[in-house]
């Protein structure tokens, strides 16, 4: 999924600081988690079937949500699924166009607002299924990490899922306000 906010991060990297006061992770640990990223990017698929796999086992009922697989039960179907896969790459691309954009603020709360609104237009989707993820996640980095995911490391995982969750909800919130609205001014 493509925020295509690369030029706006260009144009502003100039007159960056270090660090946004509306992240909240230290400059070093943003660092941190942007080159550990590094190796989770180059393995989104493999990252993302886990992420999802280890997602369903926790939560079957989500499954039903998912047309184009709701149908595949077992972890065995699951991670041979062509549709499944493509499905993974899609939330990774996002998360990866995320972290990326760590560096700038304004490029990170864009695309994840936008991820967030999407799932507006999803039937029976309750923003708080986003928490869902953050185990699921933790997990599947560590999986792909291995060494490398120190307890320090850990640690700013967590911040950075609990912070992109909470940017996903309020995009979701924010487009259905905006939604709401917009259907009153019309009535
Ligand atoms: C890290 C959190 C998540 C991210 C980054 C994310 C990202 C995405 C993206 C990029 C799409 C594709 C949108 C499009 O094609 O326009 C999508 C679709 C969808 N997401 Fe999420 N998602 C997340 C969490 C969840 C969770 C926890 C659920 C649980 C129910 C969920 C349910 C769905 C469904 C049902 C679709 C539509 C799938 C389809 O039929 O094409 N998402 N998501």
């Amino acid at each position: 999924m493509g925020c295509e906010l690369g030029k706006l991060a260009t144009v502003k990297s100039q007159n960056q600081t270090a660090t946004d006061l509306r992240l909240p992770l230290t400059a070093k640990q943003k660092f941190t988690v942007m080159a550990s990223w590094k190796a989770v990017s180059r393995a989104l698929e493999p990252t993302g079937v886990y992420m999802l796999i280890r997602l369903f086992e926790e939560n079957a009922e989500l499954l039903n949500m998912f047309t184009q697989f709701r149908e595949l039960k077992t972890k065995e179907q699951q991670s041979n699924s062509m549709e499944l896969a493509k499905h993974a790459e899609k939330v990774m691309s996002a998360l990866d166009e995320g972290i990326k954009g760590l560096d700038d603020m304004d490029v990170f709360l864009t695309c994840l607002h936008q991820v967030g609104a999407t799932h507006t237009k999803i039937p029976g989707f309750n923003p708080q299924y986003f928490w869902k993820i953050e185990k699921p996640f933790l997990e599947a980095v560590e999986r792909t990490l291995e060494d490398r995911y120190s307890e320090n490391v850990e640690n700013i995982y967590k911040v950075t899922i609990k912070f992109i969750i909470e940017t996903l909800i309020d995009g979701f919130d924010k487009a259905q306000n905006d939604k709401a609205q917009s259907d009153t001014a019309k009535s």
